[in-house]
């Protein structure tokens, strides 16, 4: 777990209502991808958001780096909305760099090191000594000496190595926030416990704020000060990662946890269909899967008809632990 405290300034990155829907295919419904999304990231903190496939945590990341415009609601950047004008939008990549899953996708196997590194700056027009710029960048990284990598092509190195180039291209131009769509997904168990230290070391050293997208709750655990639960478009369960972790509120958190291989208890098996953006069920639209639902808990606390008929409020973003469910708020810390 991340040791940093939770530092509580004006958020650097913020979501404020966001959506973005897809047009549905051959008079299929609307997919309602990201459904109303707040959510802020402040200077050093780095927030994980969590959720299974296609819950929408790509899509917004995407939205937050302005690769693709909102259908409705905002983002802002340190205090100004988002300008979608070429040469703001430029200015704003710089500020605000993306890390991709898979290292080998991300580099032209026909580039060497030097020219992966180098592509940013020279794209944003770098002024100063791109060769010393370069060596930096991969020195942060972890690649040292940095010239011995230089001419090296992407398959002449490990996929550790390919993904702290892919870091250093973006480090090299000085962001003050990374997003990381699943940084570690296609690693080696041990090569990800590495990449993972260096995140963490980059926000102690350089003050960097992260957003980490990820299924793996585990991930969370070792690199985040606050995780964003995602669910079907919306975030369900936010706070800071160790109470979330140890003592989860929402059902699909308490699921997600329960199949851990550490986790005590029977795991918690969703039934229902997967969650499909293009068909948000009424109500919480966890219900059809929900195992408190299901097992008849949230009719003892009351609460199953609001369960299955009304929505709940869209949570707030915040530093502080909030939930999205008539049965959380019902039983309070009993939940
Ligand atoms: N360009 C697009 N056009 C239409 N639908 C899309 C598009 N991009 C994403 N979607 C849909 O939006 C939903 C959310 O997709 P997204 O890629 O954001 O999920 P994810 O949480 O990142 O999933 P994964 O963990 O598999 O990467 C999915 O149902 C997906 O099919
Ligand atoms: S609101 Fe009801 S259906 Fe939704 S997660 Fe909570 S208990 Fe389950
Ligand atoms: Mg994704």
């Amino acid at each position: 777990m991340s040791t940093a405290p939770l530092v509580r300034t004006t958020p650097l990155l913020s979501a404020e209502a966001l959506k973005v829907t897809f047009p549905g295919r051959r008079g299929a419904a609307t997919a309602r991808a990201v459904d109303g999304v707040d959510l802020d990231i402040r200077p050093g903190e780095i927030v994980a958001l969590v959720g299974e496939s296609g819950c929408g945590k790509t899509t917004l990341a995407r939205s937050l780096l302005g690769l693709v415009a909102p259908t409705a609601g905002r983002v802002t950047f340190a205090g100004a909305p988002l300008d979608y004008a070429g040469r703001a939008l430029k200015a704003y990549r710089k500020r605000v760099q993306l890390v991709l899953q898979d290292p080998s996708g991300s580099l032209n196997p026909r580039h060497t090191v030097y020219d992966a590194v180098a592509e940013g700056l020279r794209i944003h027009g770098y002024a100063g000594d791109e060769r010393a710029a370069v060596s930096e960048g991969l020195s942060r990284a972890g690649l040292r000496p940095p010239e011995r990598f230089f001419l090296r092509y992407p398959h002449e190195l490990s996929g550790g190595q390919r993904q702290r180039v892919v870091i250093a291209g973006a480090l090299v131009l000085e962001p003050e926030l990374i997003v990381a769509d699943e940084p570690v997904a296609s690693l080696d168990a041990s090569v990800r416990g590495e990449i993972l230290a260096l995140l963490l070391r980059l926000r102690d050293e350089l003050g960097l704020s992260a957003l980490v997208v990820t299924h793996d709750l585990g991930l969370a655990w070792n690199i985040a000060d606050r995780v964003a639960v995602m669910y079907l478009g919306r975030i369900v369960e936010t706070g800071p990662v160790e109470q979330l972790l140890t003592a989860p509120q929402h059902p699909y958190t308490q699921a997600l946890l329960s199949v851990l291989p550490e986790a005590e208890g029977a795991p918690v098996v969703l039934t229902g269909e997967p969650p499909d953006p293009s068909k948000v069920p009424s109500g919480c639209r966890f219900h059809v899967r929900c195992q408190v639902l299901a097992s008849g808990e949230a009719e003892r606390a009351g609460v199953a008809e609001a369960c299955r008929t009304v929505d709940l409020p869209v949570l707030n973003g915040g530093a502080m632990t909030q939930v999205a469910c008539h049965w959380a708020a019902a039983c309070g810390a009993k939940a």
